[in-house]
């Protein structure tokens, strides 16, 4: 499914309706170029769980982790890392163990990566949008998202 994110509500209701359906183990794949609005649909679906702290970019540490009354989510921003086994010891494993993963530049460690994850494409361009592809317990955000 592709839906337009003309402004930051619109960011907010998807971010809503993949917190609707996020639980532990699961994982988001946050892609797009640089600026194509990641950051703000990982802060959407944090927001929607009920996180009210700042959510920072989480450029140096690579991983900042958020309890929500649900279950905790860890936001990766993989940009920085210089190869794939780096992210062996940022703890993604433990984190879905109890927990969700939204990852940021998920291309530095593709290879490393679980299956079955929702893979959000952000694009810029002429307009701005998200392109969502997963497993079939995905599909439903299309009935979600309005
Ligand atoms: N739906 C939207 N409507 C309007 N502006 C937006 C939208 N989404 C993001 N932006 C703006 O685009 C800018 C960049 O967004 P963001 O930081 O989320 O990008 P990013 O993909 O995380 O970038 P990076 O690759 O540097 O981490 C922000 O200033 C934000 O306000
Ligand atoms: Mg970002």
């Amino acid at each position: 499914m592709t839906v337009t994110l003309p402004d930051l509500a619109a960011t907010a209701a998807l971010g809503t309706a993949i917190a609707g359906q996020l639980a532990p183990g699961d994982v988001v794949l946050l892609k797009g170029d640089l600026g194509s609005g990641k950051t703000m649909l990982a802060r959407a679906i944090l927001a929607a769980l009920g996180v009210d702290e700042t959510v920072p970019s989480p450029t140096f540490t690579l991983v900042q982790t958020y309890e929500t009354p649900r279950f905790a989510v860890s936001h990766y921003d993989l940009y920085r890392l210089k190869h794939p086994s780096e992210l062996d010891e940022l703890g993604l494993d433990e984190a879905l163990d109890n927990g969700a993963a939204l990852i940021e530049w998920p291309e530095r460690a593709e290879s490393r990566l679980p299956l079955g994850a929702l893979t959000v494409h952000l694009m810029a361009d002429h307009e701005r949008r998200a392109a969502l592809m997963g497993p079939a317990r995905w599909h439903s955000l299309e009935s979600t998202y309005v």
